[in-house]
């Protein structure tokens, strides 16, 4: 692949692929006896999504939301739109939202006001990155894949200006450089 920016990885695909395994063997246990509904977050769960729905032995449906962030350079703004809503009706649903990071925490706020109004009967979130350092606002993450402190990470769904999602592993962007500087895109 021809780039000038530096990866370098911090998750290799075996070590994603063994802790989705045991996220949807735990997500398989905690919803027994229940039908669920697991929602992504486009575009960034994508790759995600797919292979945790696999390891989810239920019966599940699954379905699509998707939002867009403006703002400030380095960080979400806050200023959040919804693009495209789910279109399954979630009416008394078990709703497991999965998201591929979650940092400020505006995305996934705005997404729990969304999804109240469709009246589910619960709604659990799995994120794949959690990153504590910059929460704004807190957020009740229930399945958490890896917690990563620092840096900016593409792959395995994770972009950097729409780039670098279909790798299978997870990079670091650009290490030396400073590191969380991004101009956000679709979420
Ligand atoms: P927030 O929780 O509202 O700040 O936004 C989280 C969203 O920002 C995620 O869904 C990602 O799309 C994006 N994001 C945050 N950190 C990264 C990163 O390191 N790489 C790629 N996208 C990121
Ligand atoms: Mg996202």
């Amino acid at each position: 692949m021809k780039t000038q920016d530096e990866l370098v990885e911090v998750i290799s695909n075996e070590t994603i692929r063994n802790r989705v395994k045991e996220l949807g063997d735990i997500i398989t246990k905690d919803h027994a006896g229940n039908e669920i509904v697991v929602v992504g977050i486009l575009k960034g769960a994508f790759i995600f999504m797919a292979d945790l729905v696999r390891n989810i032995n239920l019966n599940l449906e699954l379905d699509f939301i998707r939002l867009k962030s403006y703002g400030a350079k380095t960080e979400s703004s806050g200023t959040i739109t919804l693009t495209k809503d789910v279109e399954l009706d979630l009416t008394d649903k078990h709703i497991i939202v999965v998201e591929d990071i979650v940092d400020t925490g505006y995305t996934l706020q705005y997404l729990i006001e969304i999804l109240k109004l469709h009246k589910a009967a619960s709604i659990k979130i799995c994120c794949l990155i959690n990153k504590k350092e910059r929460r704004r606002v807190e957020i009740d993450v229930n399945y958490v894949g890896f917690d990563i402190s620092e840096g900016f990470l593409v792959g395995y769904g994770l972009d950097f200006n729409e780039r670098y999602r279909h790798l299978n592993g997870i990079f670091h962007l650009n290490p030396g450089y400073a590191p969380i500087s991004y101009t956000p895109s679709d979420r």
